[in-house]
């Protein structure tokens, strides 16, 4: 059979494209990132060994896939960060550009091929590209954590009262002094039942949302009844923080011991205390109500002023309201605390003692609070 000359050309040009194409899939896939930071790795390393023949062993290594399994803590990790981040036990690359530095010294023996990375700093393990492995995907729910919020793992292992980890230990105090305790449960720490339960809240979210939880809660829930919480910038990256750190489980201790702790936590009950006007002022403290509320100018603007609560409401009236303040208000966002009935008596005595404004009760009540300016314009 004759072949025309055309289609001569026709079928030379398209074999010529299919190897093109092909030698282009090729090179993407060989030439993939982690093959370039294995390689400028090797050409440092090399120019930093002097033992010559160590160099000539670096000269002739390929670029190669590194991991860590780790399988000390919790579940399996397969931690490939060290792909990329390959100077990061070896002291000569301490002025490496990144990502081959060697890692800043912490305080505490954690050796990298033990705990690998993922345990302190989240990310994908398994990620081979920069923004895999920092988790920059939208639906990896734990980014990359580093400065200051990389504390939040910390606690996973050593709980939260820690010098080394102020922030995690102030905001541990806060999601008790604001009130935060009083709506939301954490096993082992608090019983709210108004909002979500928080025990695991840190798995589930990123820092940017949980953030945005506390300063504006009707950006996720236009109906949200949670009240915007007085927080200066640091308290804020501080409760943060502690929410990140909430996943449920205890990488040291195992599973078992968490739920004998659990187990003493659901069966302990408030305590009965003496029925005065003096231990329910203490009971006013130490439950926070002044996150909310005020008395004479000193507290919470975000509730009733309680200054004169004593000439306002019986006894009865706020014995039944503790107990279940939707009985007496409806929709109220007054948080249902447990207490015993002494501890019911005794704030009963203490709010009727409440009964003479102080203070101008012009500056008490403030204006609303507006919507922080960056979520208005918030994607
Ligand atoms: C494909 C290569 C690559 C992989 C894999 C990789 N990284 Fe990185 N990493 C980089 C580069 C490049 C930088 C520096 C510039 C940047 O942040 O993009 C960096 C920076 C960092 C920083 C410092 C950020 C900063 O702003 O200084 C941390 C922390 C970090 N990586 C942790 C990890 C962890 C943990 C893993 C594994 C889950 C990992 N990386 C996997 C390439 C990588
Ligand atoms: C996966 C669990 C785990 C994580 C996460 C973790 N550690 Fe540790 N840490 C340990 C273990 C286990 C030891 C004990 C090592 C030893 O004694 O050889 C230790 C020891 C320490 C010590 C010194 C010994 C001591 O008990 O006082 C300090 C300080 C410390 N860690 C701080 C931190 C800080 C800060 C972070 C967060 C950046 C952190 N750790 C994250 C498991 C962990
Ligand atoms: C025990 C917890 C822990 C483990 C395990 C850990 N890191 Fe870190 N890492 C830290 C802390 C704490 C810092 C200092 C905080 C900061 O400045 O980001 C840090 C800092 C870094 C930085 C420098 C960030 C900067 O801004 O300069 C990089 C890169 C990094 N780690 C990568 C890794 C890689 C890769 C691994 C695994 C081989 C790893 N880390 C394992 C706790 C840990
Ligand atoms: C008066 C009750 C109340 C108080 C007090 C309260 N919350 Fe909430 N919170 C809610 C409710 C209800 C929701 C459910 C979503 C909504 O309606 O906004 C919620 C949602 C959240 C969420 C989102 C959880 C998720 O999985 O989407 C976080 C995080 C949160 N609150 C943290 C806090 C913190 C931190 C404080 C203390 C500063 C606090 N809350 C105080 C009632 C409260
Ligand atoms: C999370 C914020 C918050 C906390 C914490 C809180 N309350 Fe309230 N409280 C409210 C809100 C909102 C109302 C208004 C709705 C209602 O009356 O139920 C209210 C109403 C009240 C009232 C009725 C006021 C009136 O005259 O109508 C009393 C009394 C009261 N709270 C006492 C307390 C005491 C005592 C505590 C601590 C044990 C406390 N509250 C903790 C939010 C809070």
């Amino acid at each position: 059979m004759h072949i025309g000359n055309q289609m001569k050309s026709v079928l030379v040009v398209s074999a010529l494209l299919l190897l093109v194409g092909n030698g282009f899939i090729l090179y993407k896939n060989y030439q993939t990132e982690w093959r370039k930071y294995q390689q400028d790795y090797l050409k440092l390393a090399v120019e930093k060994t002097t033992d010559a023949s160590l160099r000539k062993i670096l000269e002739g290594r390929s670029p190669r896939i590194e991991q860590i399994v780790a399988t000390g803590f919790g579940r399996e990790r397969v931690d490939r960060c060290i792909t990329c981040h390959a100077g990061i036990d070896d002291e000569r690359f301490q002025t490496a550009p990144q990502p081959f530095r060697t890692h800043p010294k912490m305080t505490g023996h954690h050796p990298y091929r033990t705990f690998g990375c993922t345990t302190c700093h989240d990310g994908n393990g398994r990620g081979l590209s920069v923004s895999d492995a920092h988790g920059e995907g939208k639906y990896w729910t734990e980014p990359l954590l580093q400065g200051d919020t990389i504390e939040s793992s910390c606690a996973k292992c050593h709980g939260y009262d820690r010098k080394e980890t102020p922030r995690l230990r102030a905001g541990a105090e806060l999601f008790l002094s604001k009130a935060c305790y009083g709506c939301h449960k954490i096993e082992g720490v608090s019983n709210g039942k108004l909002g979500p339960e928080l025990t695991r809240v840190g798995a589930k979210w990123p820092l940017d949302y949980l953030e945005e939880s506390i300063v504006w809660p009707r950006a996720n829930n236009f109906e949200s009844i949670m009240p915007i919480a007085e927080v200066s910038k640091e308290e804020l990256r501080a409760l943060t923080v502690y929410l990140k750190s909430l996943t449920g489980e205890n990488l040291i201790r195992g599973p078992v011991e968490r739920f004998v702790e659990v187990k003493n936590w659901k069966a302990s009950r408030p305590a009965e205390v003496p029925v005065t006007a003096e231990s329910g002022r203490k009971l006013f403290e130490e439950k926070h109500c002044n996150a909310c509320h005020s008395i004479n100018g000193s507290g919470g603007k975000i509730a009733p002023d309680l200054s004169v609560v004593g000439l306002q409401r019986t006894r009865e009236w706020v014995i039944q309201h503790h107990r279940n303040p939707r009985s007496l208000v409806g929709g109220s966002a007054m948080p249902d605390f447990s207490y015993s009935e002494t501890e019911l008596s005794a704030i009963a005595e203490y709010l009727a003692t409440l009964q003479k404004l102080e203070t101008d009760n012009a500056a008490i009540y403030t204006a609303a609070k507006p919507i922080p300016e960056r979520l208005l314009h918030a994607k």
